[in-house]
């Protein structure tokens, strides 16, 4: 109302001003999510060497893990340099363009004054309603900077959080007790890592694990033996073919069920969480009572050494158990697995980190635990595999023979050749197994 024209020349000046604004910010947007990956993966290389601070120290690494985080902290220095001068700048610019604009409205205002088409007074009472304006869009360009960099912040924690699993956690059909049986068959299963897709690690493999029956996988190192347990365990889909429980497509199953109520699994590399021993072995089956995991000690031959602890089932095991030794931490992770009473079980190479006489009792209790499961059970050690109802020697992805260690031995195929390899490791293939003790 006060002058027409001057509001014209602020009413184009201002939404030119935001449109480069705009383009600038999305500008400043990018640099500032790649500031925050930059610092992610600084972060990452802290964890791992800290992590895994043994290793570090074993190969006195020290020093090279200090020069590749400081590495990584040096690009983060940069591009958040080059972000805090890509907001300085936006934000000076902007505001020589407020300034512009309380200049232009003077140098515009000062000739209409002099024409005698503005009062002076107007002229004044307008640049003070301009310069609000000025101030509140010079606070913005200010709140600006702190939105890009909370936007990309942000960003990240959306992205996973919007993350949903391929193999959906819940839903699928559980099948009733009475008809579960526990018989597993592969059926012409391949498979490759979403990670490495063109290399196949099962080809058209087919395995039928009979219901209570032991079934044992041996087969070189990287053969896709735990790759099978995996699938089992349905960590991964197959690409062809299909893996059944009881006649049923495990992808019709309930993943939540099948980990938790039918599969007890042992890993080659068991993990234990930094809390009790009582609330590790609990982590099989939540609503276990003390007395259950006490039995599920004994019988992982865990108690013994549990009880020496000064604070018994209490005693906190430490970040990923670190504070116990190999054998102990396998004892526990077999004891969390027997607790929650699986149909099938897994075993991955489970008695590989123990001594022989540990090994001993604890093949017994796996042996008894074994009664009446379906038992999948990887080892290298053959002597500890000889007892199952049938072994089955993986190669090249494939099953390429199977039967019982007489009659494998007699075949004199693949098998025969491995045990004769071990056999130069006399004490341990000669001996008799557990079962046979
Ligand atoms: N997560 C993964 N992503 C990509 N490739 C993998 C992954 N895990 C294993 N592999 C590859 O798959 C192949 C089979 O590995 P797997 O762990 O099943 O072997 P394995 O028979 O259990 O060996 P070992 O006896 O040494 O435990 C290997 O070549 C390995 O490099
Ligand atoms: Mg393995």
């Amino acid at each position: 109302m006060l002058s027409p024209r001057l509001t014209l020349l602020l009413a184009v000046a201002t939404p030119a001003l935001m449109g480069v604004g705009t383009l600038m910010g999305s500008g400043l947007r990018k640099l500032s999510r790649q500031c925050q990956e930059q610092i992610a993966r600084a972060t990452g290389v802290a964890d791992e060497a800290l992590g895994n601070v043994r290793t570090v120290r074993a190969f006195a690494m020290e020093q090279r893990e200090e020069e590749r985080y400081q590495t990584e902290l040096e690009s983060c220095r940069c591009k958040a340099e080059e972000l805090g001068r890509g907001i300085a700048l936006f934000q000076g610019l902007s505001n020589i363009a407020f300034n512009c604009m309380v200049l232009g409205t003077l140098f515009i205002g000062g000739s209409l004054v002099a024409g005698q088409q503005l009062r002076g007074g107007d002229l004044m009472s307008f640049l003070v309603a301009s310069q609000t304006v000025q101030r509140s869009m010079a606070s913005l360009s200010v709140l600006f900077g702190q939105v890009v960099r909370g936007l990309s912040a942000g960003a990240r924690v959306f992205e996973y959080m919007a993350l949903s699993p391929c193999i959906p956690l819940t839903g699928g059909y559980c099948i009733p007790s009475k008809d579960l049986h526990g018989s597993i068959t592969f059926q012409n299963v391949s498979f490759s890592y979403p990670c490495r897709p063109g290399f196949e690690v099962l080809k058209d493999f087919t395995l039928t694990l009979p219901p209570g029956k032991i079934v044992a996988l041996v087969g070189q190192s990287g053969g896709g033996k735990t790759t099978v347990a995996s699938l089992l365990e349905r960590f991964y889909d197959p690409t062809a073919g299909m893996v059944m429980l009881d006649g049923h497509d495990l992808r019709t199953l309930n993943p939540s069920w099948l980990r938790g109520q039918v599969i007890g699994f042992i890993s080659q590399e068991p993990v234990l969480f930094g809390t009790t021993i009582m609330e590790n072995i609990r982590f099989g089956k939540v609503d276990a009572s003390d007395e259950e995991v006490y039995t599920a000690a004994r019988e992982a031959n865990a108690h013994e050494f549990i009880s020496s602890f000064p604070d018994g089932y209490n005693t906190v095991v430490g970040e990923r158990g670190t504070t116990l030794s190999g054998g102990q931490k396998q004892r526990l992770a077999i004891a969390r697995a027997l607790i929650k009473h699986p149909t099938v079980l897994i075993l991955d190479e489970a008695t590989s980190a123990l001594d022989a006489e540990s090994e001993r009792v604890v093949q017994e209790a796996l042996d008894r635990a074994s009664a009446g499961r379906t038992v999948l059970v990887i080892a290298h050690r053959l002597s500890t595999v000889r007892a199952a109802h049938c072994i089955v020697v993986m190669a090249n992805g494939q099953v390429c023979e199977a039967g019982t260690h007489e009659e494998l031995l007699k075949k004199g195929g693949l098998y025969a050749e491995l045990i004769r390899r071990q056999a130069l490791d006399a004490p341990l293939t000669s001996g008799p197994t557990c079962r046979e003790a």
